[in-house]
């Protein structure tokens, strides 16, 4: 492969759609094998922007403004890092063979869609998920859940992420508030709502999984080991690498996230959700791109899952293996107010081995994620200790 020289006439450049702190970190890892970096977002001064070459605002579900940025910035790679996307322009554009979309387009219109990669997921590939359904009428949500979904379950928009217009419903009397809720704060509205009954596990995980050439130009599958995580709100908190688990559970694992991400296709970094007890394990989501949870990869791994999505994208060898047991907690903004003020970082870097990242948003929201907290240790209960309590003492003012 030949990488030209950035802001040259034979530049390798990738367009980033989407620019928050994971498209950052992204961005970095492609800066540092010499390509170009234009970040693009719906919002000025978004964590990517401050680190690109060049960066865009624009509403990226909007299919002629993302046609024209493509024409204008003719990027060899395309490289979503949100699930909004006007799927339709990336269709057009890999249609035409100018340029690749990361992974391919198809993987980013099935995982922008819950009805999509589940669909793939369950009934294609027979691989076990939550027993689901969808419902586009109240009516039709009841009898669902009346007929074998049963409670408790939880009901999410078709198209929505990081927990947003989901809800768990532990009895009938919740069950139209849930629907309401789906309904009225996805992303956009599909029309329909997935109902899907409660998987009661033993911890979940992303098991990071990367397509990547080897020296022979075939495309080899690794995965990196397994990451727990806890999530609240549909939003994750606290994350950790190695997590512990049986070896069936893990090959189990394994198995499943080669079937997804080998029908799924292409090159790069994939964050496949499980759910494990004991040894059963079941699929619950993927996303074909770096995923939030897998930032603690920032402390425990050689090549972060940014390295190896930079690296497997571009058709560079990768090395998925970790050295050191590590945590990640987030730093939430806590208020609602504009450029913010950080307190407390020279008492959480006391914390030993802790690193903290700001994200640099413009704007705080209380419950956005600002930065996180990451820390290593000789095991996996310290490294959270040490993570949560440098977290714990950054103070975010308006
Ligand atoms: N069927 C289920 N059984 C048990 N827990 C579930 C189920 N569905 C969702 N959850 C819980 O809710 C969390 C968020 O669900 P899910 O990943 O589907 O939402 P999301 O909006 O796509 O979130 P994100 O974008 O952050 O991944 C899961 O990580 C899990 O903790
Ligand atoms: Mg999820």
């Amino acid at each position: 492969m030949k990488i030209g020289t950035a802001l040259s006439n034979n530049a390798t450049k990738a367009l980033l759609l989407g620019s928050g702190e994971l498209g950052k970190e992204l961005a970095i890892a492609l800066q540092r094998y010499g390509v170009e970096v234009i970040a693009a977002d719906r919002y000025a001064n978004a964590p990517a922007h401050q680190v690109a070459h060049r960066s865009h605002v624009l509403d990226m579900t909007d299919t002629v403004a993302v046609k024209n940025l493509i024409a204008l910035e003719k990027p060899d790679f395309i490289i979503p890092e949100i699930e909004a996307i006007a799927t339709q322009a990336l269709l057009d554009i890999e249609a035409e063979g100018l340029c690749t979309v990361v992974p391919n387009a198809r993987a980013i219109q099935l995982t922008m869609n819950r009805e999509g990669i589940r669909n793939l997921a369950a009934e294609q590939l027979k691989i076990p998920t939550s027993k689901y359904a969808f419902a586009e009428s109240f009516a039709e949500l009841q009898t669902a859940v009346d007929n074998g979904i049963g409670y408790p379950c939880f009901i999410k928009p078709t198209m929505s992420s990081s927990g947003k217009g989901q809800s768990m419903v532990k009895s009938a009397d919740q069950l139209e508030a849930a629907w309401d809720y789906a309904k009225s704060s996805g992303r956009v509205d599909t029309g329909k709502v997935i109902v899907e009954a409660k998987i009661d596990f033993d911890f979940e995980i992303t098991l990071l999984t990367v397509r990547a050439k080897d020296e022979h130009c075939e495309i080899k599958t690794h995965f990196c080991a397994p990451i727990g995580h806890v999530q609240e709100n549909g939003d994750y908190r606290e994350s950790w690498q190695p997590q512990a688990m049986s070896p069936a559970a893990l090959k189990t694992s394994q198995d499943i996230a080669f079937k997804i991400t080998n029908e799924i296709g292409g090159l790069g970094l994939f964050g496949v959700e499980l759910f494990v007890n004991g040894d059963d394990v079941w699929f619950s989501e993927v996303s074909p791109r770096p995923h939030d949870t897998g930032m603690v990869t920032m402390v425990t791994q050689n090549q972060t899952e940014f390295d190896l999505h930079a690296r497997a994208i571009l058709g560079l060898p990768v090395y998925a293996g970790y050295h050191s047991a590590g945590a990640s907690a987030v730093i939430l903004g806590g208020i609602n107010a504009k450029d913010v003020v950080y307190e407390g970082l020279e008492k959480a870097l006391t914390v030993p081995t802790s690193e903290i990242r700001l994200f640099g948003k413009p704007e705080a929201f209380v419950n956005r994620r600002m930065g996180v907290a990451l820390a290593t240790a000789d095991t996996v209960e310290e490294a959270r200790t040490r993570a949560l309590k440098a977290a714990s003492m950054i103070v975010i003012k308006g």
